[in-house]
């Protein structure tokens, strides 16, 4: 925190607390808020706090190694940033405030296609850092019904070097946000535009604007696997069948995800569907998931029911709003920390340990 009489903030929690005092009613509800009564943003609080852990004793672990491979990458931490829109309604820096921590922490940040910096000045930023540290940056793409403009999207993305697609396809139109509607907040403030489409307007030959595609079929995944070599993950799996389906498909990994509740009310934690998921991918590729995710035990959580890693979505808007790039880095600092204060008093010595075992069985 900047004010070093600041209240201190004990867990990512408390940043959301903080952040409601620093943002107004609406960027503060649009953050926050999710589809209809927002039901599965209760479930995706309340599902971690159901699982109890079951550690082993007396296993003489002195070190903790968070480190976990993502397809090709090395990575310390099993913790990303889920591609969230328009950081610049946090704090004025926006994604360039976000992805400085990012790099930092060493952490993947999924970088959404409706930020509110262009794709390619984040990449810039990333890769220009002083400790000349490797960014870890993912494209989140929706495909878009003109499929220029999505080829157009995916060439960019491999020209700034992001290093995988996260194709979000639990979208296929606009959830019904009742916070939104009450506030009547559907539009950017004045200044703020989706910046990756503000560079392409004199392009005459595709249409900019970003739009929900509800015709979207695997045949649609199909192509882009044929028009790309970069991995490619799917987010938004929540069954095992279309765990399956994306293998068959060729996908590079998936995202078990439900939009933090901002989509479709009613479905269930992400980590209660979680097992059926792990069960159906039998390890052949990399799950992470996001929604809820608010401290280290649920972090272990996660991992113990089969997850490769886990995303943050809106404690990096709270980090952002809360004190700009350092709040993220306190973020991302803290799960870190948490996780392996978890794993220590699980006896875990790295993540491969973490196991269903670390679980009272729930299911
Ligand atoms: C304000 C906000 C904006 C979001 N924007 C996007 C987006 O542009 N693309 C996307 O795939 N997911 C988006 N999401 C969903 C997140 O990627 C992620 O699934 C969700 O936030 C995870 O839940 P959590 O916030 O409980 O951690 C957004 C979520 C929030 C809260």
């Amino acid at each position: 925190m900047s004010n070093s009489s600041a209240i201190k903030l004990a867990g990512l929690r408390d940043f959301e607390s903080a952040a409601c005092t620093k943002l107004s009613r609406e960027i503060y509800d649009y953050f926050s808020g999710g589809a209809n009564n927002e039901i599965t943003i209760s479930e995706n609080d309340r599902a971690y706090d159901r699982i109890k852990l079951r550690p082993r004793i007396l296993q003489g672990v002195r070190e903790r190694d968070t480190s976990v491979m993502i397809l090709e990458e090395s990575l310390s931490t099993p913790i990303c940033i889920a591609p969230t829109a328009f950081h610049c309604l946090a704090h004025k820096e926006g994604e360039l405030a976000t992805v400085k921590a990012a790099v930092k922490a060493n952490a993947i940040m999924m970088v959404s296609m409706a930020s509110t910096v262009a794709m390619e000045e984040i990449a810039l930023v990333a890769k220009n850092n002083s400790e000349g540290l490797t960014p870890k940056l993912w494209f989140q793409l929706y495909i878009q019904p003109d499929r220029e403009l999505t080829k157009l999207f995916v060439k960019r993305a491999e020209d700034a070097e992001y290093s995988a697609l996260v194709v979000t396809v639990d979208s296929p139109v606009f959830g019904m946000r009742d916070r939104d509607i009450r506030n009547n907040f559907h539009e950017l403030p004045d200044g703020l535009s989706l910046k990756n489409f503000d560079s392409i307007k004199s392009n005459s030959s595709v249409r900019p604007t970003l739009e929900f595609n509800s015709g979207l079929t695997w045949k649609d995944i199909d192509w882009l696997r044929s028009i790309t070599k970069l991995p490619i993950f799917i987010k938004g799996v929540l069954c095992g069948e279309d765990a399956q389906l994306a293998i068959q498909h060729g996908v590079d990994g998936i995202i078990v995800s439900n939009h933090g509740g901002r989509q479709l009310d009613t479905l269930p934690a992400t980590i209660d569907v979680l097992p059926e998921i792990a069960n159906a991918v039998e390890h052949k590729i990399p799950i992470i998931i996001d929604g809820g995710i608010r401290r280290g035990t649920d972090v272990v959580k996660a991992l113990a029911l089969g997850a490769d890693a886990i995303a943050v979505g809106r404690p990096i808007l709270w980090g952002l709003a809360v004190n700009g790039e350092q709040g993220v880095c306190t973020v991302l600092k803290m799960l870190q920390e948490e996780l392996t204060l978890a794993m220590a008093l699980c006896n875990c010595s790295s993540i491969k340990e973490i196991k269903k075992s670390l679980l009272y069985s729930i299911l």
